[in-house]
């Protein structure tokens, strides 16, 4: 919400003593003097006027996660186990997924409980690099770098994908970068090369890389500079 908006909401403050107020200074975001009221204001920044504190920050929550295999992306699931059953459960109903990874796929997985920020993480528009490394069933064709830096088209959604780019690891290893995360991206573009996905793990989304020391099911939180890498 704006600045403005917010003070304007209190009690007995109008419009023009919400702009005399930012003037004056008297208005502080997180402790410091904020005279811009156009500013976008999420719930989890303080705002006080003078010493009153008018908005409490809420606690956020930005997590990393190493998905195992077998673990769907989603809040609940009567069959199959959820990632977040693996989080403490006073915090699942708090989070969102920012960018899903198939049931047999493992790695890197974002949740928070700042909608905002996850969706900047995987808004198409924005083309946040994903790296995933890829085995293969069958040995990985010499032209398929090509094919899939000039994009694949997907019939389903009338669209080609953006350039990706795949470095061959091995015959049927590769690691594949792409700018979108949409539906099955990865095992569609080689099934559209004639092959065929065995195991997709995720290393990283943007300045976000899965944390070596993070065993398989366990998650941290993000550091302050890992949060901000997201703008
Ligand atoms: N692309 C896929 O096909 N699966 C995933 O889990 C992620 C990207």
């Amino acid at each position: 919400m704006k600045l403005s908006r917010i003070l304007s909401n209190q009690n007995g403050i109008s419009r023009r003593q919400a702009n005399f107020l930012l003037a004056a200074g008297r208005v502080r975001v997180d402790g410091e003097i904020c005279r811009e009221g156009n500013l976008d204001i999420s719930r989890f920044r303080e705002v006080c006027i003078d010493q009153e504190v008018i908005q409490h920050a809420e606690p956020a929550y930005y997590l990393m996660l190493n998905k195992p295999a077998g673990y769907l992306s989603a809040t609940e699931d009567p069959v199959h186990p959820t990632v977040l059953e693996l989080i403490p459960s006073a915090l699942r109903h708090l989070l969102h997924i920012g960018g899903r990874l198939d049931r047999a796929s493992t790695g890197l997985l974002i949740l928070s409980s700042d909608g905002l920020w996850t969706r900047r993480l995987t808004e198409p528009r924005v083309k946040i690099p994903k790296v995933y490394r890829v085995n293969t069933a069958y040995p990985i064709c010499p032209n398929t770098a090509e094919r899939f830096s000039e994009g694949i088209w997907f019939e389903y959604e009338k669209l080609r994908t953006s350039p990706a780019r795949l470095e061959q690891l091995g015959p049927t290893e590769a690691r594949l970068t792409i700018y979108e995360g949409r539906y099955h991206q990865v095992k569609r573009m080689f099934h559209a090369v004639g092959n065929r996905v065995t195991s997709l793990h995720r290393e990283s989304m943007g300045g976000l890389t899965l944390d070596p020391a993070l065993a398989v099911g366990c998650y941290r939180p993000l550091t302050v500079d890992e949060i901000s890498s997201v703008c």
